[in-house]
């Protein structure tokens, strides 16, 4: 499963990085509000993609297909690495079909059913983004949209990437996992979470102070 940091904070993503566990970076209108001092989100764009070669989803902000064609095209000029985000409206299949058709890739985003990601499939989408996260707030079973558009890919062999998106906690990082889903995006106080278990820490401060008694026994025998 690849995993992408869902965050357009460079330190973050820096970090994450440098520890090589992030094979992209997924960013929205309301993240990239979030930089301080991100006058020109275009510039933290261009960055995020130099820190992280893999694919860097950046989203159009117009709702016509003509203007996200045209924005998705703009974008695309960034860096290589770029992939336009499109939201899942009618408009947005129209761009997605004629971007994807000038070789550009496309993440479908805002994805709340299957059929809205096997519609998105079939627009040409390289991604889609299932929001588990919003569906599971209003009550939802999230996860059941990830399970079924698996289950219709698989059926007829469609080769879009399923990115389950609006990841909150770690438990929805293993049952997409468990499901099948190609890439998960998290932001990264659930990266995080990830590494940490009660019992390590138990553990290792249980090693450092067996090992403290070991070094002072020896220091009084030497
Ligand atoms: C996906 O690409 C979105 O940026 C993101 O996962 C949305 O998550 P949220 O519901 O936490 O805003």
């Amino acid at each position: 499963m690849k995993f992408f940091l869902d965050t357009a904070d460079l330190t973050e993503i820096r970090w994450a990085a440098d520890a090589g566990l992030i094979d992209g970076v997924t960013t929205n209108p309301s993240l990239l509000s979030k930089v301080a001092g991100a006058d020109d989100p275009r510039e933290i764009l261009v960055e995020i993609c130099r820190l992280v070669p893999g694919p860097i989803s950046a989203e159009v902000v117009a709702v016509t297909a003509d203007a996200m064609e045209a924005e998705g095209r703009d974008l695309a000029k960034l860096a290589d690495n770029i992939v336009v985000k499109i939201p899942m409206i009618e408009d947005g299949m129209l761009a997605t079909r004629r971007l994807a058709a000038g070789g550009i890739r496309v993440n479908v985003t805002l994805c709340f059913s299957s059929m809205q990601c096997l519609i998105a499939a079939k627009a040409g989408a390289a991604y889609v983004s299932p929001f588990l996260g919003r569906l599971d707030d209003i009550g939802h079973d999230g996860m059941e949209v990830i399970r079924e558009t698996r289950a219709i890919y698989d059926n007829y062999g469609i080769a879009t990437e399923i990115l389950a998106a609006s990841i909150r906690h770690p438990r929805h990082m293993v049952e997409a996992a468990t499901i099948g889903a190609d890439v998960a995006t998290m932001p990264t106080s659930v990266l995080r979470k990830l590494m940490q278990h009660p019992l390590t820490d138990l553990g290792l401060d249980q090693f450092l102070a067996d090992w403290g008694k070991l070094t002072a026994r020896s220091k009084v025998e030497v």
